[in-house]
């Protein structure tokens, strides 16, 4: 590193692009007064990379809101724009996919050619089991192509797909496939992680008797380990799908047509599920991934290392990079397995350009070592990005650094489920970006920083994050709750979408997201909600109250943190019942949502501190998690609580 950067904190950095990458960036300076001249003519231009079976007559139709229509009129099939436009412009033999398996050894090449046969396979397949256009499938699968050809054969038909990301529990599974009624299941035995098979299919089973509307379950083969059957309900993947013709017209959708649904946690216990609709949200992922990215879709090779059941792996390892005939890679498991130099291998084995991860991971690497990553060639990277969480100063320079080798453009991407794209980012060409700071909205979107009352906040000063005009890729709305839709997003503020963020702007104007301003927990990039949790332990029987706090965390940014008072009863008579019982606890946890959702630290509580009004004070909790001294009691009950439970507290801290 120069020595006229090492004199200045990682905050005061500042990392313009090369000048050759700026002279060759796909977004350039101008487009932020051009669309903020005409925002919606700005928007037609950028669905113009797709292509329309059907021309839109209206950009966008807000005559309803919150309820936006956008390309109203247009026609499109979001498969065929992801595969059959590429395969008869001549693209048919790019690699689409460089899959790699965890096992070592094992990887496999699908050029788009390859891919649109396997989908129109696919697609045919869910044909013959009888599934029609808006039905719904339900996808639980490890990282595998087949993941991908399933949900691009359901986007092919216009049945809105569920994926559930596969680390989830049968029971967190089953309240997705009922409160969508999906009644197909698409599935696998199971897929590799951290150097072992783990099954996926006995969640399958077990939330097919829960919920009791699956009337098909598809399964591919993949570890090979046994599975219980049910002749009538399920079917092999390759008895099915390998018999299929490769032809399959598709039809086209209006613009607005659903295409999936993404469940994510809210401040409730119940997840939302979040309705992605069909041109709008192409256009969004078309466009951010060739600008924001840089995309070269000629000589690229790209890496978004996020798990394909969260919306990032939806909008940029399946979407947007194959809108735009990108050659991507994909990696089944964990970064540690074998060896903690897997990813970096990956890396140089397929010459990836562009990489896409989250903080969690950066932070993860950085305590390996940088010797780890040194041992590989990363020489043809040309851009980082980052997302999920608010990344640490000392993180990005860290990642620009060691895997960049100084020279890369870091973008820092703020987005969410509900955005469905990338909102705010240092334009990869023309920012002179700040470590820890996503900057300001790209061109098209129109993010602020506002205060209680809805207005603008000065430089300098922080507030909420809102944003101030319908964009293409935004939610219609949550799945079967208009109301909730509503009153979650459009009623905190008077006609601006509020995201759940606090933020500020600095003396500049460029914005840092600080975290979240509701119940809602980033643990490791991933959306947790304190009441679904806190609902989990208390379902136990030897709970009688909880209440969960995300504490910050070194690596994973936040971590779950639960008081829990038990039933007197369930009392334990000793140190080590004590222990064992907080164990028993945090499985429950992993059996009841999944095991990232498991607590860090449980701690045993005689009281919980509650206003007067009976509000549990999850500021005082996390006070004593992130063992800070605690604050203003004043407008406790009882304040004694405090002492009983920061006593408890220290005794039981991992
Ligand atoms: C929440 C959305 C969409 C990507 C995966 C997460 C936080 C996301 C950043 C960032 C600071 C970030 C926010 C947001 N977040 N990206 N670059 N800097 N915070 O999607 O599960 O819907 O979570 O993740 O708190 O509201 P998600």
């Amino acid at each position: 590193m120069t020595d006229a950067l090492e004199n200045l904190t990682y905050e005061e950095r500042r990392f313009p692009p090369s000048a050759e990458f700026a002279a060759n960036a796909n977004l350039k300076e101008d487009a932020y007064a051009a669309a903020q001249g005409d925002p919606l003519a700005f928007w037609a231009e950028q669905a113009e990379r797709l292509d329309w079976h059907t021309k839109w007559d209206t950009v966008l139709d807000w005559s309803n809101p919150p309820f936006a229509k956008w390309f109203v009129g247009g026609r499109l099939n979001a498969s065929y724009n992801c595969l059959d436009r590429h395969v008869a412009a001549g693209l048919g033999d790019r690699v689409a996919y460089h899959w790699e398996g965890e096992p070592q050894g094992e990887s496999r090449e699908i050029t788009y050619a390859q891919l649109k046969d396997e989908v129109c396979q696919a697609a045919n397949a869910l044909i013959e089991l009888g599934v029609k256009t808006g039905d719904r499938v339900a996808i639980y699968m490890p990282m595998i192509p087949e993941t991908i050809v399933a949900i691009l054969a359901c986007a092919r038909l216009g049945a809105p797909h569920t994926v559930v990301f596969g680390g989830f529990s049968a029971d967190a599974l089953a309240s997705r496939i009922s409160d969508c009624h999906a009644e197909v299941i698409i599935t696998a035995d199971g897929g590799y992680r951290r150097g072992s098979a783990s099954a996926l299919k006995p969640a399958v089973d077990e939330a097919c008797d829960k919920v009791g509307i699956v009337r098909k379950v598809i399964v591919v083969r993949r570890t090979g380990s046994e599975v219980a059957w049910h002749d009538e309900r399920d079917v092999w993947w390759h008895d099915l799908v390998a018999r299929q013709s490769t032809e399959h017209e598709c039809e086209f959708f209006d613009s607005e047509h659903p295409l999936y649904v993404m469940y994510t946690s809210g401040t409730t216990g119940q997840p939302k599920g979040i309705l992605h609709t069909t041109g709008g949200y192409l256009v969004g992922c078309a466009y951010t991934q060739w600008g924001i990215f840089d995309l070269k879709p000629e000589s690229d090779v790209y890496w978004c290392t996020a798990d394909v059941g969260w919306v990032t792996g939806h909008s940029y390892m399946v979407y947007g990079p194959l809108a735009n005939a990108t050659t991507s890679v994909i990696y089944e498991g964990t970064p540690d397995s074998p060896h903690k130099g897997r990813w970096w291998e990956v890396c140089e084995k397929y010459g990836v350009t562009l990489f896409y991860t989250a903080p969690t991971a950066i932070r993860t690497f950085m305590r390996w070592g940088d010797d780890i990553p040194a041992k590989y060639d990363l020489s043809k990277i040309r851009l980082l990005g980052s997302v999920g969480e608010p990344i640490n100063p000392e993180a990005y320079v860290w990642y620009r650094t060691v895997i960049g080798g100084e020279q890369v453009p870091v973008v820092d991407t703020w987005w969410q489920t509900e955005t469905g794209a990338v909102m705010m980012s240092p334009l990869p060409g023309v920012t002179a970006a700040k470590p820890g700071s996503a900057m300001r909205s790209i061109p098209g979107i129109e993010v602020d920083v506002v205060d209680n009352d809805g207005q603008s906040v000065p430089d300098g000063s922080g507030g909420f994050l809102v944003v101030k005009r319908p964009w293409p890729a935004m939610l219609r709305t949550i799945w079967g709750d208009d109301d909730r839709y509503v009153d979650t997003y459009w009623s905190r503020f008077e006609g601006m979408y509020f995201a759940g963020d606090g933020a500020k702007k600095d003396e500049d104007g460029d914005i840092w997201i600080l975290g979240r301003v509701d119940d809602v927990m980033n643990v490791s990039g991933h959306r947790l909600s304190t009441t679904e949790i806190e609902s989990a332990l208390v379902s136990h029987p030897k709970v009688a109250e909880a209440a969960v706090v995300g504490a910050k965390d070194d690596t994973t940014g936040q971590a779950v943190c639960a008081y829990v008072i038990l039933r007197e009863v369930a009392a334990p008579t000793d140190a080590a019942a004590g222990e064992a019982l907080i164990q028993e606890l945090r499985q429950h946890v992993a059996h009841e949502i999944g095991a990232i959702a498991k607590p860090r630290q449980i701690m045993l509580v005689p009281e919980l501190p509650k206003t007067r009004s009976g509000k549990i004070m999850r500021r005082l909790l996390r006070d004593i998690a992130e063992k800070r001294e605690v604050g203003d009691v004043t407008t406790l009950a009882d304040s004694s609580v405090m002492d009983l439970i920061s006593t408890e507290a220290k005794g039981s801290t991992d």
